[in-house]
Parts: C-alpha cells; structure tokens; sequence
C-alpha cells in the first residue's frame, strides 16, 4: 500500500490576551522565528507532510506568515473560539479529503521535536487508533489529565471537570493528538459540548473513539518540549530552551563557543567545521558560516555568509547582504552591508561598507566611509582586486576604485580612479620651518602681559 502520508492541523486561532499585545500570540518570536513557523517547520519535516492551519477571524497577518513558511499549508478558519474540538473541524473540508493519519499540534507549543512525533506515530504503527502525548507536569493545574487503565489510555480528563482524585493525577495532556480512524468526522462530531466551559473539548475524542471499540495509547515526553507559550515570561523560558538546544547542537557538530551562554543562535544558523564564537555573538536570521572562521568577541550578524577562514570582529556589525569571502579580515567597529568582499581583502578597524564591492587582497583603512545614500537612492561602489584604500576616506558613489589604484588618506573620492593609479584629495601640506619655537614666544609673552 502507498503510505497515504500525514495531514498534521495546526491549531492557531487563539489571540492569546496574555501576552498584552497588539500580534496574535502564535506571532511572537524564538530565535527570529514566529512560534507558528516553528511548528509548521517541524510539521513540513514529516513524510508526505499535508499541513492545515486553523486561525481566527482578523488574523491575515497569521494566514500572511503561514503560507510563507509553508506555502502549500491550506489556511482554515474557525469563526468562534468554541474549543479545540471546534477548532479542528474547522479544517472538515482537509479531513475529509485525507485517508492518512492526522496529527493535530498547537501553534503555541513550538519546542516539540521530530523523534517525538515520530514516536507517537510509531504508537499508531503499534496499534492505537488515538495516540496522545503526555507529560509529567512539575505543577499539573490546568492542564487535562491522562486516565490510563492496565496501560491502556481510557480518557482524557480537563481539570475543571476532575474529580478530587483525578486531579492527583500528574500524568497530564500536552495537547498533540494523533488519529488513525476510520470515520475522524464522525468522532469529532460527537464531541458536545455539555461541560463546565461550555466547550466542544478535542480530548472527548479519547472515549469517544473507546466506546467504537477503538483503541487510545499515550506517549510520553520532557515537560519542557510541550511547553505552551501563553505569556511574555513564557516566551523568554521559551527561547532560553531553544537557545540551549542551538548551543549543544553548535558544540556537537563542531563548533567552539568560549562562553556558550552568551552566544545567541537564529532557528537558521547555519555553522561549519573548526568554527570558534568568542563571548557574546548575536545571530539573526540568514547566517551561514563556513569552516575554520573565527568570530570574535560581541558581533552582531544578521542574513550573512562568512566564508571559510575569514575573521570577524571583535565588535563588528554585519547586515543583510553581508558576503565576507574566504580568509577575509572584518575587524573592530566595521559596519557591512550589502556588499561582498572577495578572499583576502581586509577592513580593519571603524568602517562602513555598505552597497558594493571589495576585490580580492583589497585593503580598506580604517575610517573609510562608503558614502552610499544621497538622501533618495543607495549607489554602489566598487574596489577592484588589490586596490589600497587610506585611512579616513570617503568614498561617494556611485564609484569605481580600479584595480590595484590607491586612494591617499583623508580623500573624498567622487570619480572613478583608473587601475593602477593615485586618487589624492587634500591640499598639499605646508611646512614653516622654526614656526613652532616663535609662536610660543609669542603667546608666552600675552599670556605675561595680561596678568600684569
Ligand atoms: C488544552 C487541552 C488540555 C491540555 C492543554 C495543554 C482541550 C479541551 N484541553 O487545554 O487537555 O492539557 O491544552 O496545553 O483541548 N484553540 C483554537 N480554537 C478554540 C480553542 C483553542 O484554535 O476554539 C487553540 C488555541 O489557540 C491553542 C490551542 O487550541 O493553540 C489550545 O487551546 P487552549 O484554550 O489553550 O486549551 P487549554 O485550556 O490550554
Ligand atoms: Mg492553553
């Protein structure tokens, strides 16, 4: 039989009102990624990975950010919050046209991994037709607890709805499901809403598929990868899980971090071999950094590529665009932005390089402007390979440095410098012999002359 594939449904319609804030909640940030994206990414991992998004009415920003994650998702939306079970059916047309498993995640819960969905697929493999993830909570209040019977899962309990004993329970719901039913429609249908919220609760599922005979399992997994995000102080825990995962990762994959707690990863970091991060690195999004590059002490690098060999810093700022080519040397207080430097040319010390491009074996001194903004459109320079350029210049463009040519310090440069030539502008320096001596005399005797 062919694997008819997995339709994983990702629950989004809460506006979280904790979080104070003008963005729906499955919005908010980890590592430079919206908490959606991070569930639709660990969705779109799985094999013929359909994928459905359920989301509130006004929230065009989260249908916006799911289909640029995932641009086949289908968007669905659910136009009252009346529960989870409510809240999956919005998505009956994607259902219906499936014959695979479904798993249903929350788009609030990002921290989930893929071998724990693989394994609470494999308990469908095993035989259960509902699987659910469980957790031993630290805390349990809240949270639905797992009723379980000779290792068999009989129920899923919502707290409000416990008795004095099943809230001993510690064994509680993290919220992911996984179906393999014959007639999904029908459990979900069933589902009502007579309870103590008023609620259609997806986890009535669990007994309703029991009473046709149909068997429910629970997988269980760390409390820390089911962690819901419902406030800012969440979202902070949050992203200190996910930063320690990026820095373990970093480290098993060969990667030196001096003081690995300092050093801020993107979801999309990307590092190679031999790669040594001094203290207090931050990486934005769009970082790719080859073999044998040494980034030194507080960096700031956003959408990047260092090449191998190249080193970085300390205190160096690199911006979108950035291409920093092999054995390049970017260092104190240089600013780049959309520029590529080609191996070996060098900017040392108080820059910026900004539109444009540097040739091979090229050196920039310090102080050197790239005057790229006229106040309505960006222009380009451009360096060729070897050139010279002398501290404190100021480069307007659009320019063309040939190749090879130097630029004396102190110049502001406004036309193209041929290959191989000398670009000076300054006046020329004059030089009083003795002047010195005389003009302290002079002064002297003043300074002598008004105190009397
Ligand atoms: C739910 C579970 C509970 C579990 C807990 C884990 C039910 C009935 N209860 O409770 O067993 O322990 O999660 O965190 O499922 N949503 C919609 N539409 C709705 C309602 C909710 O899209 O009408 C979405 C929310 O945006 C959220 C998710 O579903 O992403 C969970 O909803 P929430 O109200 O937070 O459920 P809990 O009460 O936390
Ligand atoms: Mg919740």
């Amino acid at each position: 039989m062919i694997n008819p594939g997995l339709l994983t449904i990702v629950l989004a319609a809460g506006k979280g009102t904790r979080m104070k804030s003008a963005l729906p909640k499955v919005l908010h940030q980890i590592a430079g990624l919206s908490m959606l994206g991070h569930v639709l990414k660990l969705a779109a991992n799985a094999d013929n990975a359909r994928l459905a998004v359920v989301i509130g009415p006004d929230m065009d920003n989260v249908r916006a950010e799911a289909l640029k994650r995932a641009p086949l998702v289908g968007v669905h939306l659910q136009h009252s919050q009346l529960g989870t079970g409510n809240a999956v059916l919005a998505a009956r047309e994607a259902i219906a046209a499936h014959t695979g498993d479904v798993i249903v995640l929350y788009g609030d819960t990002p921290l989930l991994t893929p071998s724990t969905i693989a394994r609470l697929r494999a308990a469908l493999d095993g035989g259960a037709n509902v699987a659910v993830l469980g957790f031993h909570a630290i805390n349990p209040s809240g949270y639905g607890r797992l009723l379980t019977s000779g290792g068999q899962l009989t129920a899923i309990r919502e707290e409000k709805e416990a008795t004095d004993s099943e809230r001993e329970i510690t064994f509680c719901n993290s919220g992911v499901l996984a179906f393999r039913c014959p007639d999904l429609l029908a459990i979900l249908g069933a589902i009502k809403n007579t309870n103590a919220k008023g609620e259609f609760y997806l986890t009535d599922a669990v007994e309703i598929a029991r009473t046709q005979g149909l068997k429910a399992a629970a997988v269980s997994c760390p409390e820390e990868e089911v962690l819901g995000i419902n406030s800012r102080d969440q979202l902070a825990s949050a992203e200190a899980i996910f930063q320690h995962r990026a820095r373990q990762h970093a480290m098993a994959e060969g990667a030196t971090l001096i003081a690995p707690g300092t050093v801020f990863f993107s979801h999309d970091t990307r590092l190679g071999r031999d790669v040594t991060i001094e203290p207090n690195v931050f990486f934005g999004p769009g970082v790719n950094v080859e073999d044998n590059v040494v980034i030194h002490a507080n960096c700031h690098i956003v959408e990047t590529r260092i090449r191998a060999g190249a080193r970085v810093g300390p205190f160096a700022r690199l911006r979108p665009g950035a291409d920093i080519g092999a054995d390049v040397h970017i260092g104190n207080f240089v600013e780049v932005k959309n520029m590529t430097l080609e191996a070996g040319a060098k900017a040392n010390h108080f820059a910026y390089l900004g539109d444009g491009r540097v040739g091979a074996g090229a050196n920039i001194g310090a102080g050197t402007i790239f005057c790229n903004y006229d106040g309505y459109n960006k222009h380009r320079t451009e360096i060729g390979a070897g050139a010279f350029i002398g501290s404190n210049s100021s480069l307007v463009a659009p320019l063309k440095i040939g190749e090879g040519a130097y630029v004396g310090s102190g110049s502001v440069i406004t036309k193209d410098v041929p290959a191989g030539a000398l670009a000076l502008e300054r006046n020329e320096q004059r030089v009083v012999e003795g002047w010195a001596a005389k003009f302290r005399t002079m002064m002297a005797r003043k300074k002598a002359k008004a105190a009397e």
